[in-house]
């Protein structure tokens, strides 16, 4: 069964400020957006911020898993799961007292991204800025709607001069199609130096500007997914 292998069910109650568990998902046909990079560094910073984390890999090529492997023993558990289990997957951790979820997904239209936009609270819909993958978020961003689920777009790999007029160009054309989550994540070493070891970029280099940009996100996300939680709630 899922967690048992790390003790992670037995091991407490989700922090008392987070009522519900909240789920979300890195979704999007274009491979090598960096679903898996964003969510294992995510999932890091929510973790040190005192949240139960979770993640779940329904990506075959099983990137987190693998990431998990070189980790060893952690305070987040990682965990494959297939499309069909999913739902009582999230129910059993919801119980567990967990307090985040993050789900990873394969590139391509698939089951898991179905399943995983389905239930999840909010989806998070990364783009490198250029044409290819910011044509690419609109598939994806049609399965959300279609689902009458709530996603934001992210931007990553963008070069660190922020200024520069291919980022504002996709921060544009983003905006333009709904909500883009700030801050964008800028393409930096540490982010492939952290997946190496198995760690978030907040870990590998705690001062870096990465890390930096990592626990902003994760304050973003984490007002995002509540306003997301709050809106499905009340229309249920
Ligand atoms: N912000 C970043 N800075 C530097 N490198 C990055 C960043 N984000 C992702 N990468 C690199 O880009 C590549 C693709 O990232 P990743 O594997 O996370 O994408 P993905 O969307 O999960 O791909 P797939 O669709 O194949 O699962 C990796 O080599 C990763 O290290
Ligand atoms: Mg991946």
């Amino acid at each position: 069964m899922l967690l048992a292998a790390d003790g992670f069910v037995a091991a407490g109650e989700r922090p008392r400020e987070t009522l519900f568990m909240r789920t979300i998902a890195f979704v999007t046909q274009k491979g090598g957006a960096g679903k898996s990079t964003l969510a294992a560094s995510l999932a890091v910073a929510a973790s040190e911020a005192g949240e139960r984390v979770v993640v779940i890999d329904m990506d075959p090529q099983m990137s987190l898993v693998k990431w998990a492997k070189v980790r060893g023993k952690s305070e987040i558990a990682v965990e494959a799961a297939t499309p069909g289990k999913l739902k009582a997957v999230l129910a059993a951790l919801e119980k567990a007292g967990a307090s985040l979820v993050v789900l990873d997904t394969p590139a391509g239209e698939t089951s898991a991204s179905e399943a995983a936009i389905r239930h999840a609270d909010l989806t998070i819909i990364p783009a490198r800025p250029n044409v290819f993958d910011l044509w690419s978020t609109e598939a994806t961003r049609k399965a959300v709607k279609a689902a009458r689920k709530d996603y934001a777009f992210l931007l990553n790999q963008c070069p660190p001069a922020q200024q520069s007029a291919r980022i504002e160009e996709g921060v544009t054309a983003l905006e333009a199609m709904g909500g883009l989550i700030s801050p964008p994540v800028s393409a930096r070493v540490d982010h492939q130096e952290a997946a190496r070891y198995g760690l978030g970029v907040t870990e590998i280099a705690p001062s870096g500007d990465a890390a930096d940009e990592l626990r902003k996100l994760w304050n973003s996300v984490k007002r995002r997914v509540g306003k997301a939680q709050m809106g499905q709630r009340r229309a249920a």
